[in-house]
């Protein structure tokens, strides 16, 4: 009994992570005119598209500056985005939107860098 309990309580605690976040989803979100009820038409993709823009220490950063506005946590910089460019409505930070967003974004800023042309050997 006691034990049930305790994975419910557990459950609850971690209730977003129960299901796993799907970039799929996420790209979805990222193309969507209408993520937070946005207005203008926009999409994340308008301005990031291939992250451009999203640096590459993104998910390690604990501290971001966006227009001119000091914020801690990711979530609430994609938050500004969702208001502003695309004139919507903040989602859940902890909802499984902004899971499947993140989960995409990290896609995005994981893309190794283009690597270099193999160079010709000369000789051969
Ligand atoms: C109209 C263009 C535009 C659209 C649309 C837009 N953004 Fe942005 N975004 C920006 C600009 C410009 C900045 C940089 C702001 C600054 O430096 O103050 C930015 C910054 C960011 C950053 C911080 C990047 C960093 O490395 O610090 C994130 C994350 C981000 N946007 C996510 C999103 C997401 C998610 C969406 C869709 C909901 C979105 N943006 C839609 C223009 C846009």
């Amino acid at each position: 009994m006691k034990k049930t309990l305790m994975l419910v309580a557990a459950l609850m605690m971690t209730g977003t992570l129960v299901y796993a976040a799907s970039a799929d989803k996420g790209k979805a979100l990222f193309e969507s005119p209408t993520l937070g009820g946005g207005t203008t038409g926009k999409t994340c993709n308008t301005c990031h598209e291939d992250g451009k823009g999203l640096g590459s220490d993104l998910f390690e950063r604990k501290q971001f500056t966006i227009m001119g506005m000091e914020k801690k946590s990711l979530a609430e910089v994609i938050n500004i985005c969702i208001e502003k460019p695309l004139g919507g409505v903040a989602i859940d930070p902890q909802g499984q939107e902004m899971q499947d967003l993140t989960a995409y974004m990290k896609t995005l800023t994981d893309k190794p860098a283009p690597k270099k042309a193999r160079q010709a050997i000369e000789g051969c």
